[in-house]
């Protein structure tokens, strides 16, 4: 059976033999825990769920079910990398749900910070739970609970953000394989079970998506300027070498206007405000000084290429006084 809690005296998973000793325990456990039973998982393309995928297609095959909800605010790229890797590379068996009108539509003028938490948070588990509810014959639901999870909330620094929220009638018994590890060991398992680096060692990216960084009421258009700017930014940080280096990079359109030129005519577009941080805890956090080369790249290229966009600020401040996502 699989391990509840992490043994003091474990070693910490730091080479590829570690982590192919990890596997191969784990593979031997979770197909002693699901014998020839389906399993179902919330695949959001994230280190940790995806790690928890790709170990489950090698214990268990086809009878693990991957629901990939794409909720409109994820990156550029994303819910196509989800497919390309699980569905085409790994033949996972992998629904894709598009929920993007769904998610918008309910987010449409909705300016408060908590209540599109919320919603997102909410839309998410209801869309879930109606593909759960078109599977026959699922008894599991695996989880990408990691040990700090588990460590936080029995501090009760924050609640178990996994197992809750799916509604009372939903009864699964829960598959965790990864619940004994720490980020980094996860990272490791994660490469040797076959992911692609940029999956594996991809910066922290919130729940709610873009959705925090296009601050007050999304509007689909605000919403394509975040997205385009981000995918530039992420795009010049790999090629300067400051990718799997700078902890968190990302942009921000926030909801106002500004008076601009362009091609000799008077433009009100947004501005878009470039966050670039580092850490180690993310309580406190640092703001990484880029060159003024790069600055003034990322600059032509933003005002060129994004729609919307006439002006590019660089946010200086650390965490506290300021978070490191806008909402
Ligand atoms: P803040 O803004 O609180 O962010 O300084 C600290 C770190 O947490 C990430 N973050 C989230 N991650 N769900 C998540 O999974 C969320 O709702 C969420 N909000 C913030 C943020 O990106 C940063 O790395």
């Amino acid at each position: 059976m699989s391990m509840d809690r992490r043994p003091d005296d474990m070693v910490r998973i730091t080479t590829p033999e570690l982590a192919d000793a990890f596997i191969a325990e784990q593979i031997d456990a979770l197909r002693a825990q699901i014998g020839d039973k389906k399993v179902l998982l919330a695949l959001s393309g994230g280190v940790d769920s995806s790690v928890v995928a790709a170990m489950l297609i090698k214990a268990v095959g086809d009878q693990l079910v991957c629901v990939h909800v794409n909720h409109g605010l994820l990156r550029k790229g994303e819910p196509e990398q989800v497919i390309e890797v699980f569905r085409n590379q790994m033949k996972a068996n992998l629904i894709y749900v598009d929920a993007t009108d769904r998610f918008l539509d309910k987010l449409a003028g909705v300016t408060d910070p908590e209540t599109k938490r919320k919603i997102i948070g909410g839309e998410f588990i209801e869309v879930f739970a109606e593909e759960a509810r078109k599977l026959d014959g699922i008894e599991f639901l695996a989880q990408g609970t990691i040990w700090p999870d588990i460590l936080e909330s029995e501090a009760g620094i924050k609640a178990h953000h996994n197992a809750g929220g799916l509604p009372e009638d939903m009864q699964f018994e829960l598959v965790e394989p990864v619940k004994i590890l720490f980020k980094d060991e996860v990272r490791v398992v994660g490469e040797r079970l076959g992911l692609p680096a940029g999956m594996v060692y991809r910066q922290p990216f919130p729940g709610p998506g873009l959705g925090v960084r296009c601050p007050g009421a999304i509007t689909r258009d605000r919403l394509e300027a975040v997205r385009e700017s981000d995918a530039i930014l992420r795009e010049e940080f790999a090629k300067n070498g400051l990718e799997g280096k700078v902890w968190q990079y990302f942009t921000v359109v926030p909801d106002f206007k500004s008076t601009g030129v362009k091609d000799g005519k008077r433009t009100f577009d947004w501005p878009c405000i470039i966050r670039a941080i580092n850490t180690t805890d993310v309580m406190e956090v640092t703001v990484e000084h880029l060159s003024d080369e790069l600055i003034d790249h990322l600059v032509s290229r933003i005002i060129s290429e994004v729609p919307g966009i006439n002006r590019v600020l660089f946010d200086y401040t650390p965490k506290p006084p300021a978070t490191v996502e806008y909402e």
